[in-house]
């Protein structure tokens, strides 16, 4: 990938920045900003280096939302003058966007001499803007998908050991191959959140009403890896009240919500021990109530000596509200982007770059 350092001359040029302001919004407002915060460095440079700024980005998943809450909170957050950028429509409501359509991706090549890309988070996409766009014109990648690249591949390239793998959420047929990587890169993979509930069931435990996918990964067999890490307890919603019980005493009307004590406290010594902690996705059920000790090992890797890298959308949220982005060494802005990265080492919308 080249750099937008090595742009010789682009004084009085329009560079089109592809950006990934795809964020939260409730009532109006963008509920987080991490996404826009994170652009703004590529974005100042190129305003600095004389460029006119065009931001491309897209708005939920089908492109009727309006891109006004995230203009609003940009130009708040930014205090870029209002002539310095301008914004292009979100660009999911043109069909030759989520088609990866040549003809819209050489229209929207007219409209400058440079395309950058700093956004990591739909570099998965294989989207005209993402993919297509960087066919037409001279292409760069921004600072924070090369800050991406650079950090997450610290995971798969040489890793630091102790390598602490911790893996929450859901989505299992997402994970599966993160699991198996990371089963062999990494020295110790702890597996928390809805996986959980699915590798529980599949040692035989009574899982309740809890969330599992059904279908067979083989986990049977990754069972047998002295690597993996189950819970050992577990918080369960029973009858309105949370209960902390042995991840072996679930009954059948109970939901498990969150880890338990005895899990965290297990925890505690690994994470202090590890120099490589990978964190992806939240432990517990954080909308219901279950998102205890995915803060509390938050707070613990936060200050280990550890080298920390955090992503996924729902753990990076919580890493934001409780205003800790700064204390990891590296969030990602990515969900389902960084899984893929993590898995297969590099993204469509990066080989676009190549
Ligand atoms: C994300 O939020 O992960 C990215 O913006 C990609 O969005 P998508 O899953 O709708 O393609």
């Amino acid at each position: 990938m080249r750099s937008i350092r090595e742009i010789k001359n682009i004084k009085g040029k329009t560079a089109l920045l592809r950006v990934d302001f795809n964020v939260p919004i409730k009532n109006g407002e963008v509920e987080d900003d991490f996404r826009i915060r994170a652009a703004l460095p590529t974005i100042k440079f190129l305003i600095k280096k004389g460029a006119k700024v065009v931001l491309i980005t897209h708005l939920g998943k089908d492109g009727t939302e309006s891109l006004y809450p995230v203009i609003k909170r940009f130009f708040e957050i930014s205090k870029i003058a209002l002539e310095k950028v301008t914004f292009f429509d979100n660009v999911r409501k043109f069909l030759g966007e989520m088609e990866n359509d040549q003809a819209f991706a050489k229209k929207l090549s007219a409209m400058g001499d440079i395309y950058v890309n700093d956004a990591f988070s739909v570099s998965h996409r294989e989207h005209a803007s993402v993919v297509s766009l960087p066919k037409y014109l001279p292409s760069y990648a921004g600072f924070q998908l090369e800050e991406e690249v650079k950090n997450l591949s610290h995971a798969f390239k040489n890793p630091k050991h102790p390598f602490l793998f911790i893996l929450g959420g859901a989505k299992f047929s997402t994970k599966m191959p993160l699991i198996k990587k990371y089963l062999e890169l990494a020295d110790q993979v702890f597996i928390g959140g809805a996986l959980a509930n699915d590798f529980l069931k599949a040692k035989g435990y009574e899982v309740g009403q809890s969330l599992v996918d059904d279908t067979n990964y083989g986990i049977s067999r990754i069972l047998e890896n002295e690597k993996l890490i189950l819970p050992v307890d577990v918080i369960v919603k029973s009858q309105d009240k949370l209960i902390n019980k042995k991840a072996n005493e679930v009954g059948k009307d109970e939901i498990i919500l969150d880890i338990g004590k005895e899990t965290v406290e297990n925890l505690a010594p690994l994470i202090k021990k590890a120099k490589l902690i990978l964190w992806n996705g939240p432990l517990g059920k954080c909308e219901d109530g279950g998102e205890k000790s995915t803060e509390e090992i938050l707070k613990l890797v936060s200050v280990s000596k550890a080298e920390s890298i955090i992503g996924g959308g729902d753990t990076v949220a919580l890493v934001s509200d409780m205003k800790m982005e700064k204390e990891f060494s590296f969030v990602s802005t990515g969900g389902g982007a960084t899984l893929e990265f993590l898995a297969n080492g590099t993204l469509l919308g990066i080989k676009a770059l190549e």
